[in-house]
């Protein structure tokens, strides 16, 4: 039965500036998104789907659900999944592939010839083109043949991963691929291409909120972190705290790569910035 409340179907759930807070400081609070919140107009057209089909009547109601500990977390799932942004491409943000490869991988196969370890961790990988990339770019560069290689992608969302554990892509995906790359490390499938298993043996993939407890690798385990275009979108508070587990899960002289858009300033972190021929990227002293 419905509530006598609940605005007739079709009709807009409205949201107030008291909502709107108490909301952005759920999301914010549970996954550091705090960009774009401020919309009601967004918040109102993305969630009010979801207000209705909890057969809720108004954000105030939506937010004491999602403060409740049974349903509140598997709601907020929902939640994310309606925030994030999850748009990428392979081989994004070539100017910093290139320093990656013609630099950064070089002093790495140097730096780890005795234990032949490598591990990459791609925090925020959504749908897998970014840590795809970058096992092709350790393929491409041939410095690790038989080596123990580990590229291991991590997000929040639930959807993304399966998308990327799927390994299929079409068009849009390859805007910036070199069709050379896309012939040798995938095989068409469909109306798009499906990863090789060469390049997909290098990668696995887990569900982690980066403001979560700092597990994915151990300490120091990691030997680059790539988090490109997911800080962007976070408050202060959440950014500190996910670059110091970056800082904690990298070996010394461990790099972190941000997106063109992204940087430290302003954070006090304790990690150098380090100036490539190519570009500017962050190591976590020696
Ligand atoms: C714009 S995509 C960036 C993808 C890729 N790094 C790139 O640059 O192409 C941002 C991703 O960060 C993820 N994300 C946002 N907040 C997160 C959090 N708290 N923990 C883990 N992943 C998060 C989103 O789900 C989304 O897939």
């Amino acid at each position: 039965m419905e509530s006598p409340q609940r605005p007739p179907e079709g009709e807009r759930i409205a949201i107030s500036e008291a909502e709107i807070g108490a909301l952005q400081a759920i999301v914010e609070g549970y996954c550091g998104l705090s960009h774009g919140l401020d919309s009601g107009y967004l918040l109102e057209r993305r969630l009010g789907p979801r207000v209705r089909a909890l057969g809720l009547d108004s954000f105030a109601s939506y937010c004491e659900y999602l403060r409740r500990p049974g349903d509140g977390p598997q709601e907020l799932a929902e939640v994310i999944e309606e925030l994030t942004t999850h748009e990428t491409y392979f081989f994004r943000e070539q100017f910093q592939l290139d320093a990656f490869q013609s630099e950064v991988l070089p002093e790495l196969a140097r730096a780890r010839r005795h234990s032949q370890r490598l591990t990459i961790w791609s925090a925020g990988c959504s749908t897998g083109e970014e840590p795809y990339t970058i096992a092709m770019l350790l393929l491409e560069s041939g410095l690790f043949r038989g080596w123990s290689i580990s590229v291991i992608g991590t997000d929040i969302s639930r959807k993304v991963l399966s998308a990327a554990r799927f390994g299929v892509y079409g068009a849009s995906s390859f805007r910036t691929t070199d069709p050379l790359l896309r012939e040798r490390y995938f095989t068409a499938q469909g109306e798009g291409f499906r990863i090789r298993d060469e390049v997909r043996g290098l990668c696995s993939f887990r569900q982690h909120n980066l403001l979560d407890p700092c597990t994915v690798v151990g300490a120091g385990g990691a030997d680059v972190v790539f988090c490109r275009n997911v800080l962007m979108y976070m408050g202060s508070v959440a950014r500190r705290r996910i670059v110091g587990c970056f800082h904690d899960s990298l070996s010394p002289g461990g790099y972190l790569l941000l997106g063109h858009s992204e940087s430290l300033i302003n954070l006090a972190t304790p990690f150098e910035l380090v100036h490539l021929d190519r570009d500017l990227v962050y190591r976590r002293a020696l």
